[in-house]
């Protein structure tokens, strides 16, 4: 689906404080790869804790019209009969992503070594996404792309009737990149080998092994090695999603910077290639206590006490990145509520996201009266000190939800009301934003 519907104007007003119970809905990730690794193994997986947000509800219908049966058996509770490897059949028209970049590149991999041709499309944003990132890789295999200047969508793939296996070093810190080409690689012979330098996401290798594929991946001098063997006969899976990390990060956000907070997230993802804001917060002297360390649905997760601290500006090392890399605009929002200033380096992967998150933020803190420095690579945020942000702006979201949850959390706690032009893209990845915080105390109101 194109777009959101209409544009929502959303205003959050400086809140009292935040208590309670935030139950954030299940990874994005993960969601995305339960639907497609369900749909290449042969027979019926079952799948809890779904995200149903508009970005994973496009990759079910992708999957549906690769041939695969998707059905929802009640909130959260899906079941994908698969197809097999190289068992997609050609979708009958134009497949449309949406908002979600996670979705195209992932689905492309998995059909590009695959004798069919699909054309695939998105929004607005999504159209000015990179998408060369992906289909070079996927040309070494022999799959060919025919898309708008750019290496844009709309885009036409045609996959490799032949395919070789490859191998092939990540030129970006992208789990995307590295996921097409597993996903790619499913269908090759021989053994597919990726390398990146810094580690992304690890969901694909995960669940590649929880679906049976033969899979190994080496700690090297030049990062991690992952040889996956191609043609695997991948068996279907019960997933139990666990909940999404990055939602997680604006309740919890919210409450270290809204005074009085005290607030319970149960369950969040610990996973060490998820983890960096956590990791972040707690360096600025963040109160969350991490109870209950557990595992659920084979990632590490534990419960989190989250109370309103006062918060110290840091340098975040470029290393940490791909760690949190969809939480620095809600990281600069808290900086800007600590006391000195917040260096955030390494961060140019930030600029061909939904939106060019770096200038995005930018725009908006100094709108509501915080002083930015930037450059290609670096967010500066000088902290004015818990709840001393002006605010009183109108900012702009551009069809980003992140930027759009991060507007209205800053709202909560500066002096003046903070709204955003358009909160509808918060419908791709926590439908029930809203409703959450609203219920944590905070004050959000329409139009
Ligand atoms: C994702 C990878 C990241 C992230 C996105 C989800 C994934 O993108 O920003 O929200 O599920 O693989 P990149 O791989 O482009 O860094």
């Amino acid at each position: 689906m194109s777009g959101h519907g209409a544009a929502q104007m959303m205003t959050a007003t400086r809140s009292s404080p935040l208590t309670g119970l935030a139950e954030v809905p299940g990874d994005k990730s993960i969601s995305h790869r339960a639907l497609i690794f369900g749909a290449m193994a042969v027979g019926e997986t079952t799948i809890t804790g779904l995200l149903e947000g508009q970005d994973v509800l496009d990759t079910a219908a992708a999957m549906r019209a690769f041939g695969a049966e998707v059905a929802r058996h009640g909130a959260g509770m899906w079941s994908v009969h698969g197809v097999g490897v190289g068992g997609f059949r050609e979708p009958e028209n134009v497949i449309d992503f949406g908002n979600s970049g996670t979705g195209v590149r992932l689905i492309m991999g998995c059909m590009a070594t695959t004798a069919m041709t699909a054309t695939f499309t998105g929004d607005a944003s999504l159209r000015k996404r990179p998408m060369g990132r992906v289909t070079d890789p996927l040309s070494l295999f022999g799959t060919q792309a025919y898309g708008r200047k750019g290496g844009r969508l709309p885009m036409t793939v045609v996959g490799a009737a032949n395919p070789v296996p490859v191998r092939y070093a990540l030129p970006v810190a992208s789990a995307q990149v590295k996921s097409a080409v597993l996903l790619a690689g499913l269908n090759a012979p021989g053994q597919t080998v990726v390398i990146e330098r810094e580690a992304t996401r690890d969901h694909s290798e995960r669940m590649l092994l929880g679906f049976g594929a033969e899979l190994v991946v080496e700690k090297t001098a030049e990062g991690n090695v992952i040889t996956l063997t191609g043609r695997p006969e991948l068996r279907p899976q019960t997933v139990a999603v666990p909940r999404d990390p990055s939602s997680a990060a604006f309740p919890v956000c919210a409450a270290l910077i809204v005074e009085g907070s005290d607030i319970f997230v149960p369950g969040v993802s610990q996973n060490l290639t998820r983890n960096g804001i956590y990791i972040t917060l707690v360096e600025m002297g963040a109160d969350i206590t991490f109870e209950n360390p557990r595992e659920e649905g084979g990632e590490p997760v534990a419960d989190l006490r989250v109370r309103f601290s006062d918060l110290q500006g840091v340098e975040v090392p470029p290393e940490r990145a791909p760690s949190m890399i969809d939480e620095y605009p809600i990281l600069s929002v808290v900086a800007a509520n600590a006391t000195g200033k917040t260096v955030m380096r390494g961060v140019k992967e930030l600029r061909v996201k939904e939106l060019d998150r770096i200038d995005a933020m930018a725009r908006g803190l100094e709108a509501c009266g915080v002083r930015i420095e930037e450059d290609e690579d670096t967010l500066i945020v000088h902290g004015m000190g818990p709840g001393a942000v002006p605010g009183g702006a109108t900012c702009a979201t551009h069809l980003d939800h992140r930027i759009a949850m991060s507007f209205l959390v800053a709202g909560m706690a500066s002096q003046k009301p903070i709204t955003v032009d358009d909160a509808s893209p918060i419908l791709t990845s926590f439908p029930l934003f809203e409703g959450l915080m609203t219920g944590l105390g905070a004050t959000l109101t329409k139009g």
